[in-house]
């Protein structure tokens, strides 16, 4: 994605879930390379205070607090965003949690935490989105799923489940939408480090700075291919672990718990 749309005008970037880790990289990294990016979480003040660090930067990033779950604010959102700075080049649907939880402890209140924001708020994006984005006949939406969304893994029924959900959504919308103009890219990212991993106890094999994965992805919406996932060593093994028998699957995953 270059910084500009074949006119003078600079390239249009949403991304949600901008106010920290990879979210926060990627804006400053395609701010830097010129680009408008509208930044939106809930923090006003990280945001605002992210808007200041881009500056000096050839872009800019400008706040748009929000919360993906009230569904009427991620419309206006984005209405607003095409009033004021015409069409949306590319939107990053990157908000998202995860919650680590031990099976033996299943919550559905956990579960139900995950399929609202991770799932349901990436939806009330998409919506309008969608919508817009047929009108223009063109547009890029990236959709932040995980590597974890590939198979089952330890204390990730919740965040696992709703990260399967949106690798499957991604295809179907890929497929769908490609002949109204419309772009679906899937990003999987193995771990990164950021707030959310900063959190964990257990060893995380391969992790990668959010400023590594923010470049990871930019470089991936420049290609042309539909999955952008990193770091290629660990994405390689988790590809394998995707297509294995049950049987060799779960003795391999198994041995991680003992
Ligand atoms: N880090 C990893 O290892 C990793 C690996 C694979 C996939 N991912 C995915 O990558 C995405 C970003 O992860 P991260 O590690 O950068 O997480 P993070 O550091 O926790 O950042 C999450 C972002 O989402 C925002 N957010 C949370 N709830 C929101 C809501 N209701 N409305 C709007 N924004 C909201 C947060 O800002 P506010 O709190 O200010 O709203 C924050 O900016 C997530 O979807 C995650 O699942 C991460």
């Amino acid at each position: 994605m270059s910084a500009d749309n074949g006119s003078d005008k600079p390239k249009i970037i949403w991304i949600t879930g901008a106010s920290q880790g990879i979210g926060e990289a990627l804006a400053l990294l395609t701010a830097s390379q010129g680009m408008t990016v509208i930044a939106s979480a809930r923090s006003r003040e990280k945001l605002e205070q992210l808007s200041a660090r881009a500056e000096n930067l050839s872009g800019e990033i400008i706040p748009k607090p929000l919360d993906i779950l009230d569904r009427l604010s991620v419309e206006n959102t984005i209405k607003s965003i095409v009033e004021n700075h015409g069409d949306i080049d590319l939107a990053v649907l990157n908000a998202g949690t995860f919650i680590p939880m031990d099976g033996k402890e299943f919550r559905a209140d956990t579960v139900k935490q995950h399929l609202d924001l991770n799932v349901m708020g990436t939806s009330y994006c998409l919506e309008p989105l969608i919508e817009i984005m047929k009108g223009q006949g063109s547009g890029q939406i990236a959709i932040n799923a995980s590597l974890s969304g590939y198979r089952g893994l330890p204390t990730a029924a919740a965040y696992g489940a709703s990260k399967a959900a949106l690798i499957n959504m991604a295809e179907c919308l890929h497929l769908e939408l490609k002949s109204s103009g419309v772009d679906v890219r899937l990003i999987n990212p193995g771990f990164v480090k950021t707030p959310l991993t900063d959190k964990n106890t257990f060893h995380m094999p391969f992790l990668v700075s959010s400023e590594q994965a923010a470049k990871n992805i930019l470089k991936g919406l420049n290609g042309s291919g539909f999955e952008i996932r990193f770091p290629t060593a660990f994405a390689g093994i988790m590809g394998l672990l995707r297509v294995m028998p049950y049987r060799l699957y779960f003795y391999l995953a198994g041995k991680q718990l003992n």
